[in-house]
């Protein structure tokens, strides 16, 4: 990612070397000259999440000490992003922790690429770019199919309303929204439960901000065909695992899948799955944040 958003800025990308030792520490030396230059670090939380986040970490405290002008973040997907509210009393608020760690770091500024929720935004002091990939992906979706009028853009869940209202505003479709409901006991258990809104005999494309088990959009392009919905298309900014690619496209109910490489997709990509590039995107945000 970072060498493709290095390209569209015609920049190279600087150097740094990231080695593991046998016990899977890393150590992380950077060789540039950057003081007094501003300073672009990407780094996707995606898995493996826990190793990237430290080697993140590490990177920075290197740029750091190299006296760099000013340090900003690019993380094209925040990990961590789900656990944004104590939901069971004795939680950790992971949202948080990796906020207080990115401002504790030393950056001026994060982009970031559609977080979970907005609530997120709340834990940082520092300013937040938030970036949309809606707009990509309505247009890569428009191209997909002839007419928009039998379609309508569908939030998976409560929280995904916001960004499939902009999904369709470009496409003038109407929206609904399926009621999901989580069980906290267990890990990636969830049931869609209920569609609110008009999908029968309508086309149907899903819209959300990421999958990792590909549990809600199987189950909600399930429950749009109980409906009567027609076709059913998924669009996802991130897809955090591989597998649930695998999953979704397997899912017959679903024609097509459209992801963002906000997280590299491992692996033969299947005729299904179509992938769009946010490295215009985040060339864009880099050059309209450079002076402020
Ligand atoms: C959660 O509320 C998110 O917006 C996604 O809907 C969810 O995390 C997707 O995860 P999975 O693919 O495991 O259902």
């Amino acid at each position: 990612m970072a060498q493709k958003v290095a390209k569209e800025l015609g920049v190279i990308l600087g150097k740094a070397e990231i080695i593991r030792f046998a016990d899977t520490e890393s150590r992380v030396w950077v060789e540039e000259d950057i003081q007094d230059k501003i300073v672009f670090v990407l780094q996707p939380f995606s898995p493996p999440v826990d190793e990237n986040l430290v080697e993140f970490l590490l990177l920075i405290d290197a740029l750091k000490r190299l006296r760099p002008k000013k340090m900003i973040a690019i993380v094209p997907y925040y990990g961590y992003g789900r656990q944004d509210k104590v939901f069971r009393k004795g939680e950790a608020l992971s949202a948080q922790v990796v906020a207080d760690l990115i401002e504790a770091a030393g950056f001026e500024k994060l982009i970031t690429i559609h977080l979970h929720s907005l609530r997120i935004l709340k834990y940082f002091k520092i300013p937040v770019v938030h970036l949309s990939t809606a707009s990509i992906c309505s247009q890569v979706f428009s191209s997909l199919k002839n007419e928009n009028k039998d379609w309508v853009a569908v939030a998976p869940d409560e929280v995904a309303q916001k960004e499939v209202k902009k999904f369709a505003q470009p496409l003038g479709i109407t929206t609904a929204y399926i009621e999901k409901k989580r069980d906290y006991t267990k890990k990636d258990k969830h049931r869609s439960i209920k569609v609110t809104g008009q999908i029968k005999g309508k086309n149907c494309v899903m819209f959300d901000d990421l999958s990792s088990t590909g549990g809600t959009i199987v189950h909600g392009a399930k429950l749009l065909k109980e409906k009567g919905a027609k076709k059913i298309i998924a669009a996802l900014s991130h897809l955090v695992v591989g597998e649930a690619a695998e999953k979704i496209v397997a899912e017959k109910t679903i024609s097509q899948l459209i992801i963002t490489d906000t997280i590299s997709y491992p692996g033969q990509k299947p005729t299904k799955l179509k992938i769009i590039s946010v490295a215009p995107l985040l060339a864009e945000a880099i050059k309209s944040n450079i002076n402020q």
